[in-house]
């Protein structure tokens, strides 16, 4: 079996398609002339690639399902502006014919790394009641802290890779840091961390991140405003349980602004938050969680995209073209570029 020597991101028009890839999506479809045909997305740990079935259609269905390692024969193809490998032959690959990171995308920067600059931001926390609850969410629990080395922040749009939650929330809490002594003593800075912290932490169990990322049952049914809730309120009566964790009883007013900021940090009631940011702190950790992820969405569209020249393909997410600076460029000469 052929390693994976192939990556989605560098097929270009009539390449010939020889490699494993793991399915996203599958679906079957039927053609103008009545015959099925299947819809395929096809992932790797450098991006996507649509594919497409043609033939034996039947005999491959039980076999291109989402999750599925495949080893594809093919051919890529510029349909419609768009690359899509269309299949001659797919074979269903075993796990120990697979080498898995070859297909799941990561973050750029060290997990490790990520998460002791975390636990850096921890100490200086100056509360005794809001660094003991980070301490005990980020540092004493096993299960979170393996969690959030892995967990991207989204399915797609924004973060959506091995070790993104923790990017994002590490990016994060620089800007928040930033944003406390730009703004001084009108905020406070523990409680704007702990947004920061928590915001997205119910995404470690929202989320289903071994293979293919999606939603979990408790992910669909609850949301991560509400788990990320739930999980504040069990840690503190966990704390609260434990004798010596903290300075006295957990004063009732900070717990319910810590539970305000996660419920409101979508902004609004029509994007998911039950209570619009009713404190500057959870304003603030509305915007800059917005901010963060567009910045890191827009990037990353920006680095995909393989339009020829200074501008990118359409962006349906933002209903724009994005311009694109020398760094995305990778040697391609702009043609509006001054000659010297
Ligand atoms: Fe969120
Ligand atoms: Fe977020």
């Amino acid at each position: 079996m052929p390693n994976k020597t192939q990556y989605a991101k560098d097929l270009k028009d009539k390449d010939t398609v020889n490699s494993p890839f793991l399915v996203k999506f599958s679906a079957m479809a039927v053609g103008k002339n009545g015959k099925p045909f299947m819809n395929l997305i096809f992932m790797d740990k450098t991006g996507e690639i649509e594919g497409k079935i043609w033939e034996d259609v039947n005999r491959y269905a039980g076999q291109a399902v989402r999750d599925a390692f495949v080893h594809i024969e093919g051919r890529c193809q510029v349909y419609q502006g768009r690359r899509q490998i269309v299949v001659g032959r797919l074979q269903v690959l075993r796990e120990d014919e697979i080498e898995p990171k070859d297909y799941l995308a990561e973050s750029a920067l060290d997990p490790e790394a990520l998460y002791s600059e975390l636990l850096g931001h921890v100490a200086t926390m100056k509360d005794p009641f809001c660094r003991a609850l980070a301490e005990a969410v980020l540092r004493d629990d096993a299960d979170i802290v393996d969690r959030l080395k892995r967990a991207p922040a989204a399915k797609s749009v924004h973060h959506a890779y091995k070790t993104g939650l923790l990017e994002h929330v590490v990016s994060m809490t620089g800007i928040l840091d930033h944003l406390a002594g730009h703004y001084g003593k009108v905020i406070d800075r523990d409680l704007l961390f702990l947004g920061g912290f928590f915001h997205d932490i119910g995404k470690l169990w929202e989320l289903a991140y071994d293979r293919v990322t999606d939603y979990t049952t408790e992910g669909k049914l609850i949301g991560h405003l509400v788990m990320g809730v739930e999980l504040v309120d069990r840690k503190i009566r966990e704390l609260e349980a434990q004798p010596g964790r903290l300075p006295g009883v957990f004063p009732e007013e900070k717990k319910l602004l810590i539970k305000h900021l996660i419920l409101a940090h979508h902004g609004q009631l029509d994007y998911g938050s039950p209570k619009r940011p009713k404190c500057l702190e959870a304003l603030i950790v509305h915007m800059v969680d917005d901010l963060d992820s567009k910045v890191n969405a827009i990037r990353t569209f920006i680095e995909q995209d393989q339009t020829p020249g200074r501008w990118t393909a359409l962006s349906r997410q933002y209903e724009r073209y994005f311009f694109k600076p020398d760094w995305a460029m990778g040697g391609q000469e702009s043609p509006e570029a001054p000659r010297s």
